[in-house]
């Protein structure tokens, strides 16, 4: 498989180091509107510098190519390596609006197996225990949800509303998708959205109800202490609870009263532990193997779907708006 990179930046980095692991793959180089960073990139990690994603497919052989630049560039980048027939790796957000979304949603015309979104979380050991837990019976009827930032200062394009899309486009869309994959599609979102540390709406409450009625309490803000947990989700099920910590413990309690389990696993390795890794081997394997993709076009349309109708119902003080 020959890989190309769009964004020569942090995540463009970490997901060079995961998949060159692979002797499967070919690493055939970079682009990057920065020239000199793109330069850089391609000193450390190999593989050619390219002028732009085209020159990537056509002349470098580029099958597979990983979207990691600022979120409201995705569009523009996933449709132009769609179009040169590349099957597409985007990392989340998917785009920053549904009319962006539609677009490419239109241009892949039902076509299965030509888009992937980054949502790492599903892999991270915490998350995929707590859906086992779920498939394996645990029937959840609420849950109470943090997703904060510690500081949004660092880095320096966090607060760039017209690079990330918002806040909710760049951070909370993660806890968005989880809820999807650990409790239900959501039918209608409240929410309501202020404005406290950073020149962007940074503090938001939700209320979600999902198509089967069970009801979501979820907050997340960027202007939260570094004091873990900064992420934590809480599912109640029938006299039973799962509560994850960060993505460093989860803890099962059952409703049969003898049930107490806890999974640690603060001290694996970051690529594991947050399930970077293991997205790697599902995405790249699933290709190798012609097997369809676990995260589809759908779910990264419901993630924008969902961040876009949180938007609106806050603009409408809190509005329930059906999904
Ligand atoms: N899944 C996760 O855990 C996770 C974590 C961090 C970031 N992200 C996502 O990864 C993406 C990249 O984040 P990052 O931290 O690597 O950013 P970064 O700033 O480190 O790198 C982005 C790179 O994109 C380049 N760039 C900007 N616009 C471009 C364009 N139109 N065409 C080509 N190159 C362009 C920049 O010059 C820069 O080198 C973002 O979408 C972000 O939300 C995901």
């Amino acid at each position: 498989m020959k890989i190309g990179v769009v964004g020569a930046g942090n995540m463009g980095g970490l997901h060079v180091s995961l998949f060159k692991n692979r002797t499967d793959v070919e690493f055939v180089g970079v682009t990057d509107i920065d020239l000199d960073r793109c330069n850089k990139f391609s000193e450390i990690h190999g593989g050619k510098a390219y002028k732009n994603v085209q020159e990537m497919i056509q002349t470098g052989g580029a099958e597979i190519v990983f979207v990691t630049i600022p979120n409201t560039k995705h569009k523009q980048v996933i449709l132009d390596g769609l179009r040169e027939g590349a099957v597409v790796f985007g990392e989340k957000p998917f785009v920053t609006s549904i009319a962006d979304a539609d677009e490419i949603m239109t241009e892949l015309a039902g076509k299965q197996n030509r888009l992937y979104n980054g949502f790492n979380r599903r892999f991270a050991p915490v998350y995929a225990k707590a859906k086992e837990l779920v498939q394996q019976g645990f029937q959840v009827r609420s849950a109470n949800i943090i997703m904060n930032d510690g500081d949004m200062t660092s880095p320096p394009w966090v607060t760039n509303t017209a690079l990330t899309g918002g806040f909710l486009y760049d951070t909370t869309i993660h806890m968005f998708d989880m809820v999807r994959f650990l409790v239900g599609e959501i039918a209608e979102v409240r929410c309501i959205a202020q404005q406290c540390h950073y020149p962007l709406q940074d503090n938001f409450s939700f209320i979600f109800t999902t198509t089967s009625g069970q009801s979501i309490v979820m907050s997340s803000n960027g202007h939260a202490s570094w004091a873990y947990p900064s992420e934590r989700i809480q599912l109640w099920g029938d006299h039973a609870t799962i509560v994850t910590e960060e993505l460093d413990n989860v803890m099962h309690c059952g409703s049969n009263k003898s049930t107490l389990e806890i999974t640690d696993v603060k001290n694996l390795d970051r690529n594991m532990k947050w399930g970077y890794a293991q997205m790697h081997e599902d995405f790249l394997g699933a290709i190798a193997a012609n097997q369809p993709f676990s995260i589809t076009p759908e779910d990264a349309y419901k993630s924008v779907l969902i961040t876009e109708s949180c938007y609106i119902s806050a603009a409408n003080g809190g509005k329930a708006i059906q999904l």
